[in-house]
């Protein structure tokens, strides 16, 4: 068998759950056993949660890049590694095989080697959905460089924060980026972030789509006049940096509850195995299929489920430019029929969208090839989860529902594809090596079944974030510090009488907007940016298609004449800050906010009213001036 710790029946996952527990140093060293390693580890683990200080396989030397490539290129060099499917149906598609990916990467690792680049270097990447963006992070990887992607929809101000953070000397990016029937100017947003990032001394650019754009002096270059300048008998020879198993791999970017999004920080080893292991076994992955993730590799799956999960598996890993719903709603259907895709994994989110078309986008679509359908990001509706059981996989397919976080690396609780059993909107049972806990405010562990408290995982397990980039004691306040020797996850959750796992959402300020975390904070801060703003809170709402909705509640100064406009304004003044993901879908102006004595604003009543809860608010007696309740209600979008 290709991968010897693939779990395949219910009884082979219930051992492989108590070995992991019982002697968890022995379990993931015979995993690890089965990847390229330069040098054995000392030890598996060491670990304590209230530092947090964890450290998995140290002392080993490593470079991913060689799991994830060079020894594919060994055993099955034209063995497709990637399938590029363009936004445009009409332009042609793209094949690498495990040789040609191997080689792309090898050139771009020498380009940024040339630029400067050295091994532990932070180096941001803003880049559309196309091979290169792969190819980046791959590079990065190769010569030991730190990456930082960041999403292609946030704005030059989060890229600029973002940049800064992590002091970030090269950036990677493209002309432009297409999406549906709009082109983004992604170099010029680059442009606008960089006016304050000193740090930054070169920017690689990628020609997408042939904009004009402007090129900074002695800062400047484009990739493929790198690429052909570089020695043609050497170009494609790139030694792959020897890296310690906790030596950072990369940092992704996340919101939480303060203003400021943090630097989730993933290491080398444990990143590898965890992805690899997960990917392999909760999609029962078979060599030779193809695994169609269709998030976006700026977002943690696409980092995972796109890139370093299929790749250090040998797997064909299909990534898509565009979007589900351009030029029709049958996009999806159509990749799944023209590259016989094995198994998709989308967000329910696109689920809810497409469901919205109707069945006709489907219908004649061949979509006989998928054997298993996943889900992530959110919470699945029962609605949604049968219509893609019905519609999509003819009651055919086990679906996985994957619940899991950037800061967690790769998959904690879901089912196994076929192996163990699938269950509407449970993402059900932890993977081997993870171990679950219900807790209730005080942090007492809630135990025996058909109970619901705060998810917390009381055990480390190979992927766990290590750290929040150059801010430690912010990741040991967000994670280790709520409940003692215990990592919280910030979700609800509740363990039916089976002992399945199901996820009921955030109980922090976090919100899921089509599967997308923002922080309520960090919009209220944008909103405030805007001149005629003097205070917002922003909460949740149920959104059919987006899951949750962004409801912000605004005192202004002075209203403009037209209420429409300077909603417009609000909304404008978001995107520019944070990006249009964050737009409020529901801005009411109010004269005030219900507040404690305290001057502590009163969530709880503006999520209630938001929701259209309007009869069981709780006692407002307590607050500063009850009557704004009434007005807010009264008022009610
Ligand atoms: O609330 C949970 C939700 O998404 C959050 C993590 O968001 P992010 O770090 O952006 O990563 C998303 C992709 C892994 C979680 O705290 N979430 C993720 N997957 C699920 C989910 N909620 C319910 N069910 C899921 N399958």
């Amino acid at each position: 068998m290709m991968y010897p710790y693939q779990i395949t029946s219910f009884e082979a996952y219930q051992e492989a759950y108590k070995k992991s527990v019982e002697n968890p140093e022995l379990f993931w060293e015979e995993v690890a056993s089965h990847f390229v390693w330069k040098q054995k580890w000392d030890k598996v683990l060491d670990w304590n949660f209230s530092e947090p200080s964890i450290e998995w396989f140290k002392g080993a030397k490593l470079n991913i890049i060689e799991n994830c490539l060079d020894r594919w290129v060994e055993t099955q060099p034209n063995a497709t590694a990637l399938i590029w499917e363009p936004n445009d149906p009409k332009e042609p598609h793209r094949i690498l095989s495990y040789k040609e990916l191997h080689e792309e990467v090898c050139k771009f690792a020498n380009v940024l080697k040339k630029n400067g680049a050295k091994k532990g270097d932070r180096i941001c990447i803003y880049m559309p959905m196309i091979p290169e963006l792969t190819i980046a992070v791959l590079a990065c990887a190769r010569i030991g460089a730190i990456h930082s992607v960041v999403f292609g929809g946030f704005s030059a101000q989060s890229i600029s924060d973002r940049i800064h953070d992590a002091q970030c000397n090269i950036v990677i990016t493209a002309d432009g980026a297409y999406r549906g029937n709009k082109t983004i100017p992604l170099k010029s947003i680059i442009d606008d972030a960089l006016i304050n990032c000193p740090s930054v001394d070169n920017v690689i650019v990628h020609s997408r789509t042939g904009i004009p754009v402007s090129m900074i002096k002695d800062r400047d270059v484009w990739w493929h006049e790198e690429i052909n300048s570089l020695d043609k008998n050497t170009a494609s020879i790139c030694h792959a940096e020897i890296m310690d198993a906790e030596d950072m791999l990369f940092i992704l970017y996340t919101s939480g509850s303060t203003g400021k999004p943090k630097g989730v920080v993933h290491t080398c080893g444990g990143y590898m195995v965890w992805t690899n292991y997960t990917f392999v076994n909760v999609f029962q992955y078979q060599q030779g299929q193809v695994h169609f993730c269709t998030a976006d590799i700026g977002w943690i799956t696409g980092h995972s489920y796109i890139v370093y999960g299929p790749l250090s598996a040998g797997a064909t890993s299909l990534m898509f430019e565009g979007i589900p719903t351009w030029p029709d709603a049958g996009r999806f259907w159509e990749i799944v029929e023209k590259y016989k895709v094995d198994i998709i994994y989308t967000a329910p989110t696109a689920i809810r969208s497409l469901m919205s078309f109707g069945k006709a986008p489907v219908e004649g679509k061949d979509l006989t090839s998928l054997k298993v359908l996943g889900t992530v990001g959110e919470p699945i509706n029962e609605e949604a989860w049968h219509w893609y059981d019905d519609n999509i996989g003819d009651n055919k397919c086990p679906i996985v529902d994957t619940w899991w976080q950037t800061e967690t690396g790769g998959i904690l609780i879901s089912n196994l594809a076929g192996v163990t059993t699938a269950k509407p909107s449970f993402a059900t049972l932890p993977l081997p090596g993870v171990q679950p806990v219900l807790v209730d405010e005080q942090g007492k562990e809630i135990n025996g079944n058909e109970v619901s408290g705060n998810l917390c995982i009381k055990f480390p397990w190979p992927g766990m974030l290590r750290t929040t980039y150059g801010d430690h004691e912010r990741c040991r306040l967000t994670y280790f510090s709520t409940y003692k020797n215990l990592y919280f996850t910030g979700d609800g959750c509740m363990r039916d009488k089976v002992g399945d796992y199901r996820i009921t959402g955030r109980v922090d300020d976090v919100l899921n907007v089509s599967g997308h975390r923002i922080g309520t904070a960090e919009v209220e801060n944008a909103i405030n940016m805007h001149t005629g703003v003097i205070e917002s809170a922003v909460v949740g709402y149920p959104h059919d298609i987006k899951g949750q909705g962004i409801y912000a509640y605004v005192i202004c100064n002075a209203l403009h004449e037209d209420e429409t406009h300077t909603k417009q304004d609000i909304s404008q003044t978001v995107a520019r800050i944070i990006g249009a993901i964050a737009k409020p879908d529901k801005i009411q102006f109010v004269s005030g906010l219900p507040k404690t004595r305290s001057g502590k604003i009163m969530r709880r009543i503006l999520r209630k009213i938001a929701e259209g809860e309007l009869s069981n608010l709780g006692d407002t007696t307590t607050l500063l001036d009850p009557s704004v309740v009434e007005e807010i209600k009264n008022n009610r979008l």
